[in-house]
């Protein structure tokens, strides 16, 4: 792998750190950034502690040799997002491009991976869904993501920026060190093991969706698919592919009640699930089309199997 420096914005969450972890295991030379306080190093790699914001956090860099900037460092609840725009609009939009300036100050035109959402589309009008679909988010963290996507294609088309957007649908599982953990946890399959791993019925959000069973339909993809993704879009970017936007989905939909009785497999006398109404915001079917990653970055989901990913997340609840 390229020596060069890999900075990983919010690399002490969920996705940053894990591909913190595999640029390292790939001989690369990752450095987080983010500003949870903790130790100097993790894993180790060295972790600077500052918020993305802050100019000093990015005049360390000037003269290294810097290869990209995988920006994960953001607020990430959509519910939170509804009762607090403020805060949301402030560390997604106003931080974010706080450190485009810097990095132009201080680094020139660096790569950037950044993490986006498939909350960009709102309701989708098909499943599966592309990235020439209508951008209506519904939440304003939603108009964070596709807010930063139009920055980072404005930077891209006045100052040469490269970028790819990659659009990510429900990540889960574990590199097998770094698990999900975050706090509230509000993504399904965390939630539903550390219900059922103190023996509660875990909680399904409506059963009157138009589909299938009647809850709704969601894109699982294992976090080791969606780290190679990353490690793949800057190999396409370094070989000279235009900046873009990318779905990174497994493909497949599986319904909230598919994925809840899976757990059945893993825990004895599994409660049957409480059924409460539906949360604000979710759409009925949220599914990647991923062609597009799958001819851009030649890249295929290997891990993202349903009954993997529930274990991964059981395990993962039974060693909190
Ligand atoms: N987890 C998913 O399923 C999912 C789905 C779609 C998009 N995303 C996006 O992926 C990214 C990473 O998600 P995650 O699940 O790892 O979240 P996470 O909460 O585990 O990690 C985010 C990290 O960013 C840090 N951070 C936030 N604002 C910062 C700032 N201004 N300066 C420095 N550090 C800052 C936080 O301290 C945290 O460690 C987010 O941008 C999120 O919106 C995640």
């Amino acid at each position: 792998m390229h020596r060069g420096i890999s900075v990983v914005t919010g690399g002490l969450g969920y996705i940053g750190q894990s591909i913190a972890r595999e640029i390292s295991a790939r001989g690369g030379r990752p450095v987080i950034i983010d500003r949870r306080a903790i130790r100097p190093q993790v894993q180790g790699i060295p972790v600077i502690q500052g918020d993305i914001r802050d100019p000093e956090v990015w005049r360390q860099f000037q003269g290294q040799d810097v290869r990209a900037i995988f920006h994960c460092a953001g607020l990430i609840q959509v519910g939170e997002s509804v009762m607090e725009p403020a805060r949301y609009f402030d560390d997604n939009i106003v931080a974010g491009l706080g450190m485009l300036n810097h990095l132009r100050d201080f680094l020139g035109s660096v790569p950037i991976i950044f993490s986006s959402s498939a909350a960009v589309y709102g309701t989708p009008e098909k499943a599966p869904i592309g990235e020439e679909a209508p951008l209506r988010p519904e939440s304003p963290y939603g108009v964070t993501k596709k807010q930063f996507e139009e920055i980072l294609a404005a930077y891209h088309a006045a100052y040469g920026l490269p970028y790819v957007a990659l659009r990510y649908f429900n990540a889960a599982g574990t590199d097998g060190v770094v698990r999900e953990n975050h706090d509230p946890e509000t993504h399904l399959l965390p939630r539903v093991a550390r219900f059922l791993a103190t023996g509660e019925p875990p909680v399904i959000y409506g059963d009157d969706y138009p589909t299938r069973d009647g809850t709704a339909v969601r894109d699982y993809i294992h976090i080791v698919d969606l780290v190679s993704a990353h490690l793949a879009a800057l190999e396409y970017l370094a070989e000279g592919g235009e900046p873009t936007v990318i779905n990174l989905g497994s493909g497949r939909g599986m319904s909230v009640g598919e994925m809840v009785q899976a757990f059945r497999a893993v825990v004895e006398d599994m409660p049957e699930p409480r059924v409460v109404g539906r949360r604000a915001g979710d759409p009925p079917v949220l599914v990647a089309s991923i062609a597009k990653a799958q001819r851009l970055l030649a890249w295929r989901p290997q891990h993202s199997d349903p009954e993997r990913l529930v274990r991964e997340a059981w395990q993962g609840a039974l060693s909190r």
